[in-house]
């Protein structure tokens, strides 16, 4: 070996060229310098490299050079990183580089990097000069393992990736694992799919490896070395996980060299490395580049593997055994992984769109599809890839099935069906701390055996290995010697229970192997924590063990000393769980002397689970005792002797008897007969039963030995109804009894009746516990059978159904599954007898039996098929049970943060704007409690109160629907567990925010309010307590909201509650996925946003509305802003704190989006370049912040950008490049490659060029133009003054600035006007005519209203009138004439109008009238179509919601001519449950009410002296002069309309200004005027933004009409 490293060798096409190791610069530059001499070494990097590694790259360099006596050059070349530099241009530039620096026929080439780098480097190395010798030296894990070897080298085209290269061998591939511990993660993963595959089609012992030591590879492959370190070097200094990371990843080399070598030229076998390829280069082609090559791979992997599965070559434990090692290095696993589905174009991944992408696969030859099919884990079922059928594809791709219904083919079926969890985790530890080798079959594979397996082999307390491809689990019992693992060396958990309770006793039995390790420390996730395990602890503990929690007490994580177990008298309190009572006694024998264990505390849980442990015991030698009294009757005492288990050679787990109910069932229901081969009357499963209790009194004959069952159903047709049903001892199969009982019609066995019941009916009780399950499981199964119509009913503990004759139950049922598996196999049995029911999520049967498809259809002979759901269908049913408003998430949303911050006031606007219910957790925990916070702190403490409300927390969590928005305690993040709860609530995808304000106001409030009883006082100083728990609460929370108490800008406190209501119903509608707040950048429609330069925006608050005239959006420049007020001088940024107010005052005057945006020097702000750390925490806040856009600077390094990338939530990402040099050419590749950078980040890209002369915005556009296609929206523009044309061109998102602004953010910016009136100038914008129909209009003020929005924005627009009542034919010809821009329609036209219309709103259609005419242009073939759509009822419902303080609604409308039914469904629309309706003319009324749905709750009244109800909004109708407060003329107005807790009064009359109704509102104390006038302002702001997509300057519109108005 070399002195300068150890190296591992691996050979390739008969070379030994491949070297693999670490830190290997030295080694690497000595073996070239003196195996390949030359005069010039050319090294290819990329940016992010050099920045690492080039420095230490030279120093090797010339240090071996000296060394080797060597003169030559070492020339560097770095281009971008990103897969934007494998393009032909790129490999130009570095050509013609070489050949200006006069490289010649024996140049070296290195690829210093991943394969982008790999495969662009080894393309020009094979064609400069017509080849040239290279080296590769691979960076990233997928480079070492993949891309390096073989040979293949290529560049990109826009046809697609990878279509012009050759085949050109390195003379070395030098793989350096040390290059591996600045890779990001991600790309660690994302190697690690390609290593994973390699081991499953090839090494099975290499899998085992990767399995089981998930942890210290990645722990080896992440760990950073502190500089200049070069640990792992030589053999002797290499650390355990560096030896394993270098096993697995030159065991994954050696493979691929392997195939290479035998197979060079790409024949049959080099197809295998393309598992998981086939149907993960489909899942790529749609999700890159968001989702990488691996990650999609990976999901490949287990769906070819499903593949496989399904065709019967291969087993679940295979399958089980993928997923898992695949998910230990972070990758997902399936398509609905919430990465995968955050992307947008994730709703692309349809089953036909997938499996058109396979069909031009290059792999395959014709139409067949062709997938590697693997046989077990290390083995494919054929040398090559197989043919593999379309449906069989389908099937695995789509995630709703159908039964093809009929008769069993395989009857008489005999089968088992998957092992019990229960007995399978006993058996592993009986086993294991058996004598001798015994065979486990049947045992259940899931993550419970799985940890429990891990945790006993890290113990080394027994070996496991598989045989027939994992179907018998082979356990060398280690006798019951245990050692503590290594220091440091946590057992994890995860979530399994069983394993948690029995490893705690087994870990006091472990031996102490060294006085430093004597404890063995046992932990989980987060849920694990909030598990109880005090009663175990506590009898372990007297018994002399030695056990302490390390976090919560009574909780995981635990140190258990190595002390032994005593032995004698136990006394365990068995009350909670029986699994306490296994525990121990499986561990009994092992203890110093004979333990008699005692169970305290009255009734013990769970009796059958403690005779099933002891029976297996039994069966492994040693009989336990149970204590009689003196009558015999047993005592809950038990005697266990000492000794060592004795294994059977082989074990068979009994079935799981809950999953034997469904073949039974299928039995049952088809008439035909199945055997359950291990499952009997000996079983103690209560489940068990089913067949007997439950299928024999259906009328099914049933034979049960001691360990098996079979069942033959009647004729088909003809079960018997169950009548009174106890299935309390198997609860669990009550769904499917349910689901015999749909269709048993036979009168129920004599005895069984119930009185009162018909003679169809059955009626199961003793099942309330299934309320409680995955979900409430009463309610669903009556939910589902309602379907095929099927009725049922309820009761407590209990369900009844009403069984049809089968040829009466509707078909085409889509059964909607709530996630739960036992949902889903329950109406399987029922569809094998209904035709067409679909089953909705068909993957849910994991939980218990992930192959039950493939099984029901090979092993009973029931045909399955896949059926994919139409998209809406999907997400309209995945909440069925949620009323109101679907939201995206399924979680609650939880708000945090100081007593005082105002949590209840936001709390209940959000949850109204969710359309969901508030809950104050505090009303909770008195409920609960019986207790309020205070008296129960005095009654207890306050560690028991944190308890108590934790775990009112984690209930919460799993009950409440999505749109339900919980308040929780101000201290609620005083103890981890919690904080731990709230984080993990995030990272599942929850929302939790913290509602926060400055703390003097808290105080303020606090003060103000004074201390209220029900609330303990603080304990200590406020402000201690504020700075403790602030970082906490930003810890926990994925969102911030800032709560604003006072009003901003001269506006009232009813103008400031309006705004904050308004932005609460932003926010929270925003975070939740129910609307984006941005405008339409596809549409063509150009959109700009200002962007405010202030240090501080306070004093312009107030002139906002005037300064985003006709702006899409507002930039607000964090750089820029500064808490003294004046403008930023160095470097840095402000307070978080400050940013928030300010953004959050912002937020108050203008509903526009915000663009946040945090500018660094570099690229033109004040920000810092190089301090990350503090920009992405800046750039943080604007996410948390919920702005609509955030600004993301290339310039950083790829992780800063990538955590930015997946935190973004809701916001877009303005992937921005600013480029002050003038360096940057638009048609260089600088651009091409920014462009690319920025496409992969960004939802927009921004690229910003400086122009030296007008001849560069062409260049500029072509690029535009050649991106087109790309589809992303792309703003790109040249800064100063020759670069001011782009801006005029560009259409995506022009910033723009305002002369009432201090400074212009940028070098040429122009104003919103001056890029409209130049947009106009060249041909971008045309004039445009709009008009008002409708008579008499001569007197209309919309004219005015209308032309003034179109001046003050800059739109060349003109509003005009045609005065008619009739729908003429001058009417046709302005409306299809191609400058028409949009019309108002007004009396008599509103109804006629729709017949010239294409389309009409839902709204107007209820209505009955059109106030709108809008021309949309088809953006495909550039027709434009008309819309027609009313703007009357917004304006009445805007008017109404800013007076009312978010009250139930009760309406009264005066009058029923035609307005009145905007006026009543504006009602609606805001809530009202009862409208009283009067007309002087009680029978017109009466008609306007029938026609509406009874759901408005119209009232007629004949009168209004007395009305049935206070309304508290009041809406007149009729003509201005008709209401009088003076009885005389007109219909009187009393008083007491406007009475109550007021309200707002609206007249729909324009004339006079003040009428009756208004004036009465004014004299009236509560109640707000709104007169005609302002009515009609509303609606035609509105139609103003129907037709612009910008918003109305109303302030100076309305004052522009207010004049006009009142002059006449
Ligand atoms: N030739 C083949 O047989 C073959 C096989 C598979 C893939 N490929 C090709 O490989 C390319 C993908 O390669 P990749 O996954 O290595 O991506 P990559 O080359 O783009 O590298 C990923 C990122 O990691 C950075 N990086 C690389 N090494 C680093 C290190 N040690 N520390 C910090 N950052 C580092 C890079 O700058 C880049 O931003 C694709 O173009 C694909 O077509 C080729
Ligand atoms: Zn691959």
């Amino acid at each position: 070996m070399s002195d300068l490293a150890d190296v591992l060798k691996i050979s390739i096409l008969g070379n030994e060229s491949i070297h693999c190791g670490f830190h290997l610069l030295p080694y690497i530059f000595h073996t070239i310098l003196t195996t390949l001499p030359s005069s010039t070494y050319v090294l290819i990097t990329d940016t992010n490299l050099s920045r690492l590694y080039l420095s230490d790259i030279t120093a090797a360099f010339e240090e071996n050079a000296k060394k080797a006596g060597s003169k030559a050059r070492f020339l560097v070349h770095e281009v971008q990183p990103g897969e934007g530099a494998k393009c032909r241009k790129v490999k130009e530039e570095i050509e013609d580089w070489m050949l200006d620096e006069k490289c010649t026929r024996d140049t070296v080439i290195l690829a210093f990097g991943g394969g982008v780098i790999g495969d662009l480097t080894g393309f020009i190395a094979a064609t400069f000069m017509r080849g040239v010798k290279f080296v590769q030296i691979p960076t990233t894990l997928l480079a070492m393992v993949d891309s390096a070897v073989g040979g293949k080298t290529a560049v990109d085209t826009p046809h697609g990736k990878n279509l012009i290269g050759a085949f050109w061998q390195p003379a070395y591939i030098f793989a350096d694992l040390a290059f591996l511990t600045t890779l990001p993660p991600r790309e660690v993963s994302n190697g690690m799919a390609e290593v994973v595959k390699t081991a499953a089609i090839w090494k099975d012992d290499d899998f085992a490896l990767l399995e089981s030591n998930a942890d210290a590879i990645s722990t080896a492959a992440s760990t950073r070395l502190s500089a200049g370190s070069t640990l792992g070097r030589f053999e002797s200094d290499r650390t355990e996980p560096q030896s394993l990371l270098l096993r697995v990843v030159t065991g994954s080399i050696y493979v691929k060299a392997h195939i290479v070598t035998i197979d060079e030229r790409e024949t049959g076998l080099r197809n295998l490395v393309n598992f998981g390829h086939t149907i993960g280069h489909a899942i790529e082609a749609v999700l890159t580049p968001q989702m990488l090559h691996g990650e999609c791979v990976s999901v490949g992997i287990i769906l070819e593997a499903e593949v496989a599965r399904q065709l019967g070559v291969l087993s679940q434990v295979a399958v089980g055994r993928l997923t898992r090692a695949l998910k230990a290095y972070n990758l997902p696993v399936s398509l609905s992984d919430p990465r995968i589905t955050a992307i947008p174009a994730s709703s692309q991944l349809s089953v036909d769109r997938l499996l058109d992408i396979m069909k031009i696969d290059k792999k395959n030859s014709g139409p067949a599809k062709k997938i590697v099919l693997l046989s077990r884990v290390g083995k494919t079922y054929e040398e090559k890839a197989s043919v593999v059928q379309d449906d069989v594809i389908r099937k695995v791709l789509c995630e709703a099935a159908t039964v093809i219904s009929g008769i069993p083919t395989k009857s008489p079926i005999t089968m088992a069906t998957p092992g019990s969890k229960s007995i399978s985790n006993r058996a592993l530890v009986l086993a294991a701390l058996g004598k001798g080798v015994c065979r486990v079959r049947n045992l259940l594979h899931s993550d419970d055996t799985a940890v429990m397996m891990n945790a006993l082999a890290e113990l080394k307390g027994a070996k496991f290995s598989w045989e027939d491809g994992g179907d018998t689990i082979v356990v060398e019992g280690g006798e019951g010697s245990l050692t503590v693992p290594e220091k440091g060396r946590h057992l994890y958990l995860g979530n399994a229970g069983t394993a948690a309770r029995f490893l705690t006793t087994v870990c006091t039995i472990v031996n102490r192997t060294s006085p430093s390790t004597s404890n063995t420390i046992i932990t989980g996730n987060a849920r694990m924590k909030q598990r109880p395990i005090g009663p175990l602890v506590d009898a372990l503990s007297e018994n002399g063990a030695s056990l302490s929690y390390l976090e919560g007490a009574n909780c995981l994580p635990l140190e258990i000393g190595a002390n032994g177990l005593r032995g004698g008298h136990i006394r365990l309190a068995a009350s909670v769980s029986s699994q306490y009572v296994s525990s121990i006694l499986l561990c009994a024998p092992y203890a110093q002397s004979e333990i008699k264990l005692e169970l305290t505390g009255g009734q013990v849980i769970s009796q059958p689970y403690i005779d099933m442990t002891i029976a297996m015991m039994a069966e492994f030698g040693i009989d336990v005792v149970r204590q009689k009294g003196a009558n015999g009757e047993l005592l809950d005492v038990y005697n266990i002797p000492k000794g060592v288990y004795t294994s059977p050679a082989t074990y068979n787990v009994e079935s799981d008897a809950s999953s034997a109910t469904y073949p039974l069932a299928i039995a049952a229901i088809t008439g035909t007969t199945c055997t359950i081969s291990n499952i009997g009357s000996s079983s103690l499963q209560g489940d068990a039963r089913f067949a007997k209790e439950v299928l024999e009194p259906m009328g099914c004959q049933v034979e049960q030995t001691a360990t098996a069952t079979t069942v033959t159903g009647p004729p088909l047709g003809q079960l018997r109804a169950l009548g009174n049903v106890d299935m309390e001892p198997m609860t669990d199969a009550f769904l499917t009894a349910s689901v015999l009982a749909a269709i048993a019609t036979l009168p129920p066995l004599a005895g069984r009746e119930v009185e009162g019941l018909k003679k169809e009916g059955s009626r199961i009780y003793g099942i309330a516990n299934q309320r409680v399950k995955e979900c409430n499981r009463i309610k669903a199964m009556r939910e589902e059978l309602a379907k095929f119509g099927v009725e049922t009913d309820e009761f407590d503990d209990g369900i009844i159904i009403f069984g049809k004759p089968l040829d009466q139950l509707k078909r085409g049922a889509s059964i909607h599954c709530y996630d739960d598996h036992r949902v889903a196999m329950a109406f399987a049995v029922l569809s094998s007898v209904v035709e067409k029911t679909v089953i909705e999520e068909k993957r849910c049967v994991e939980k218990t039996w992930p192959n039950f498809w493939d099984d029901l259809q090979n092993k009973i002979g029931i045909n399955v098929e896949g059926v994919e759901l139409e998209q809406n269908h999907a997400s309209t049913s995945a909440h069925p049970m949620s009323n109101g408003t679907s939201s995206t998430s399924q979680h609650p949303l939880f708000l945090i943060g100081m007593r005082g911050a105002g949590k209840t006031y936001i709390g209940r606007m959000a949850a109204q704007a969710l359309g969901g219910e508030f809950t104050d957790a505090d009303d909770v925990f008195a409920e609960r409690t019986k207790l309020s916070v205070s008296d129960f702190v005095a009654q207890n403490d306050w560690a028991e109160f944190r308890r108590v409300e934790r775990e009112i927390l984690a209930d919460m969590m799993a009950e409440k629907q999505g749109n339900h928005v919980i308040a929780l305690g101000g201290g609620v993040v005083e103890t981890p567990e919690a904080r731990e709860l709230l984080s993990q609530h995030v990272k599942s995808g929850g929302r939790v925010v913290y509602v926060t304000r400055e703390l003097e106001e808290i105080e303020g409030y606090l003060d103000s309010i004074g201390s209220t009883a029900t609330r303990p006082k603080w304990g200590e100083d406020f402000s201690a307590v504020f700075a403790r728990r602030s970082p906490w609460y930003a810890a926990c929370s994925s969102h911030e909201f800032y709560n604003t108490l006072e009003p901003l800008a001269g506006q009232s406190q009813a103008e400031h509650h309006h705004a904050m209501r308004a932005e609460c119903e932003r926010f929270f509608r925003f975070i939740s996925g129910l609307i984006t707040n941005r405008p339409d950048l596809s549409s063509g429609r150009p959109t700009s946003f200002l962007s405010l330069t202030f240090a501080d925006i306070r004093p312009a608050l107030a002139q906002m509305e005037e300064l985003t005239e006709g702006a899409d959006a507002v930039e607000l420049r964090v750089d820029l802003l500064s808490k003294d007020g004046k403008a930023p001088s160095t470097p840095g940024l402000p307070s978080p704190a400050y940013v928030a107010k300010q953004l959050s005052t912002l937020r108050l005057v203008t509903p526009l989006p915000i663009v946040f945006s945090v500018r660094t020097k570099e690229q033109g702000g004040w920000a810092s370049s190089t301090d990350d750390k503090a920009y992405l925490e800046m750039v943080r806040l604007g996410l948390r912040s919920a702005c609509e856009y955030v600004d993301l600077e290339m310039a950083w390094p790829g992780a800063l950008l990538e955590a930015v990338q997946k935190e973004k939530g809701g916001s877009a990402i303005i992937a921005s490049w600013h480029d002050w040099t003038g360096k940057m050419k638009w048609d260089g590749s600088l651009v091409s490659d920014k462009y690319a950078q920025c496409a992969k980040y960004g939802d927009v890209v921004k690229i910003v060029g400086t122009a030296q002369s007008v001849v560069d915005n062409m260049a500029l556009a072509q690029f535009v133009a050649s991106k087109e296609a790309n589809g992303k929206p792309f703003l790109a523009i040249n800064m100063g003054g020759h670069g001011q044309l782009s801006r005029i061109l560009n259409p995506v998102l022009t910033p723009v600035t305002h002369s009432a602004l201090p400074s212009r953010a940028a070098p040429g910016q122009l104003t919103n006007r001056e890029v409209l009136s130049g947009r106009h100038l060249m041909g971008l914008l045309p004039a445009k005519k709009f008009y008002l129909f409708g008579k008499p209009i001569a007197q209309s003020v919309s004219p005015l209203l209308h032309n003034t929005g179109f001046t003050t924005i800059g739109l060349p627009y003109e509003y005009g009138r045609y005065e008619t009542d009739q729908t003429d034919d001058e009417v046709r010809r302005i409306i299809s004439s191609p400058d028409f821009g949009g019309a108002s329609v007004t009396i008599p036209l509103k109804l006629q109008i729709m017949d010239l219309l294409d389309s009409v709103s839902d709204d107007a259609k209820v209505i009955g009238a059109v106030n709108t005419i809008i021309p949309t242009s088809d953006s495909v073939g550039g027709t434009t179509k008309l819309h027609g759509d009313n703007t009357d009822w917004q304006a009445i419902r805007e008017a109404a919601q800013a007076g009312l303080a978010g009250t139930q609604v009760t309406g009264l409308v005066i009058g029923a001519g035609g307005t009145c039914r905007a006026a009543i469904y504006a009602l609606h629309q805001l809530g009202a449950t009862s409208i009283l309706l009067f007309n002087r003319t009680t029978a017109n009324a009466e008609s306007v009410a029938q026609s509406f749905p009874a759901e408005y709750g119209i009232t007629v009244i004949s009168s209004l002296d007395t009305l049935p109800a206070q309304p508290n909004v009041v809406i007149s109708t009729v003509p201005g002069d008709s209401l009088s407060l003076s009885s005389g003329s007109g219909i009187p107005l009393p008083k007491t309309v406007l009475g109550g807790h007021g309200g707002v009064a609206i007249d729909l009359a324009y004339r006079p200004h003040k009428t009756a109704l208004v004036q009465l509102a004014e004299e009236t104390e509560g109640w707000t005027a709104v007169t005609g006038v302002e009515i009609l302002c509303l609606q035609g702001f509105r139609q103003f933004e129907l037709w612009t997509g910008k918003k109305a300057p109303g302030r100076k519109m309305r004052e522009a009409v207010m004049q006009e108005y009142l002059k006449a």
